[in-house]
């Protein structure tokens, strides 16, 4: 048989490669069931297996709208239990999710806080914690942590997550699906950056070198003036949305572009949003709005809205994050995706193991833990000579 892109991304993840070898001895999930609400990809099918060649059973549903059919089928013929199929709709969505906590998992592998809520509004006995991917997970939860009350580990705000997938490679990956969604030229295009955190840091970079003439906006003044010392223009908020020939929302905020914004607009501006949830620029309220007349669908997932007084706006896979949606899409480099799954695989490890207890309720990732995956990747490019 061909060798599928999930057998490529496996061959490649070499972090999770050599944990796998090692779970296999040392089964540190034997008995356990983990409950996992993750974008269902390549990359995370090589995360799934190696937990279960650590002797987890796995029950495992996707993200809003990132479910991609070939990674289910290739979890499914290797007996992970998956729950549900691609959907943009919230209520089946939060369905999966609760089927995912009516099997009652010993951990949780999350992403945006959803399986915690889930957890919270029908707690069971027998959770013993577990890990949350993102930055929008850690603000969601991090209010929750008196009625948590468990050990949870935020793989997001370890530094190689932070450097390795946010900055480098969402900004690459912002880049390629801005790209192939549109086949657009960048060069010389004015793009508005939402965010300048970690991902809009990269998603700015990125497009600067892809010759575009890049502008930051964040409610941050710190963050503000760093765009500004990196050298990008930091205009108030109007004057950079009313410039934009693309706009690009990475905040993890709520309502950063709305309708209110509509008359700002440039004709033929292009919005994408990068940040997790599909609530960063308000499309249901934008395309509602009076001042639409008219709406266009195009296959590949692109809209185009026909404003009256003849604007035209396009919007990119209707506001859902843009380097996991459309055709082929990608998402992160594999190495960087190896790097933050090889957090997940070791961070459930010890809360399985308990070598982190429940004053570690959402809080980073160890450093005993980012100074094992950083030595172990290194390795790999710098092996000893021979005979050292
Ligand atoms: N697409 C992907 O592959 C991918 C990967 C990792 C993270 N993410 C998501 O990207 C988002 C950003 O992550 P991050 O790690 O950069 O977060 P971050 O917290 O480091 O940075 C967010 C920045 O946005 C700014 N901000 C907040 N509200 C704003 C608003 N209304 N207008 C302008 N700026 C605003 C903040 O001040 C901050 O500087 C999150 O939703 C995260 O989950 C996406």
């Amino acid at each position: 048989m061909t060798p599928t892109r999930i057998d490529w991304v496996a061959e490649h993840c070499r972090l999770l490669r050599s944990i796998s070898a090692e779970f296999m001895d040392t089964l540190p999930f034997q008995g356990l069931t983990i409950g996992t609400g993750i974008h269902l990809e390549a990359k995370t099918v090589a995360l799934l297996l190696t937990l279960r060649d650590g002797g987890a059973r796995l029950v495992s549903t996707g993200n809003l709208n990132t479910t991609q059919p070939e990674a289910v089928e290739a979890l499914k013929a290797q007996g992970v239990t998956v729950i549900g199929s691609p959907t943009k709709d919230r209520e089946e969505h939060g369905r999966y999710l609760d089927q995912v906590i009516a099997e009652r998992p010993d951990l949780i592998l999350d992403n945006g806080g959803d399986l915690f809520a889930k957890y919270l509004d029908a707690p069971y006995d027998g959770l013993r914690g577990g890990t949350e991917e993102t930055t929008s997970g850690r603000m969601r939860l991090e209010p929750l942590r008196d009625r948590l009350k468990l050990p949870i580990l935020v793989i997001n705000d370890s530094p190689i997550k932070q450097f390795a997938e946010n900055e480098h490679a969402v900004g690459q990956s912002s880049l390629e699906s801005y790209l192939r969604f549109t086949n657009r030229v960048t060069n010389g295009e004015q793009v508005t950056v939402f965010g300048y955190g970690a991902c809009g840091r990269g998603v700015a970079a990125s497009f600067r070198g892809a010759c575009a003439r890049v502008t930051v906006v964040d409610t941050d003044p710190v963050a503000r003036l760093r765009a500004h010392l990196d050298g990008f223009a930091v205009p108030p908020r109007g004057e950079a949305i009313a410039s934009a020939d693309v706009i690009i929302t990475v905040t993890g905020a709520r309502d950063v572009l709305t309708a209110a914004d509509l008359p700002l607009l440039r004709d033929g501006v292009i919005l994408a949003n990068a940040g997790h949830f599909p609530a960063e620029i308000d499309v249901e309220a934008i395309a509602g709005s009076a001042e639409v007349a008219g709406l266009r669908e195009y296959a590949d997932d692109l809209m185009t809205l026909e404003l009256t007084d003849g604007r035209r706006i396009h919007v990119i896979s209707r506001g859902h994050m843009f380097n996991l949606a459309g055709p082929r899409p990608l998402g992160n480099s594999i190495e960087s995706m190896d790097l933050g799954f090889a957090l997940q695989a070791r961070c459930l490890e010890a809360v399985a193991n308990g070598s982190v207890d429940a004053s570690s309720c959402v809080v980073p990732v160890p450093g005993r833990i980012d100074a094992a995956i950083a030595t172990s990747y290194l390795d790999r490019k710098y092996p000893a000579p021979p005979g050292a």
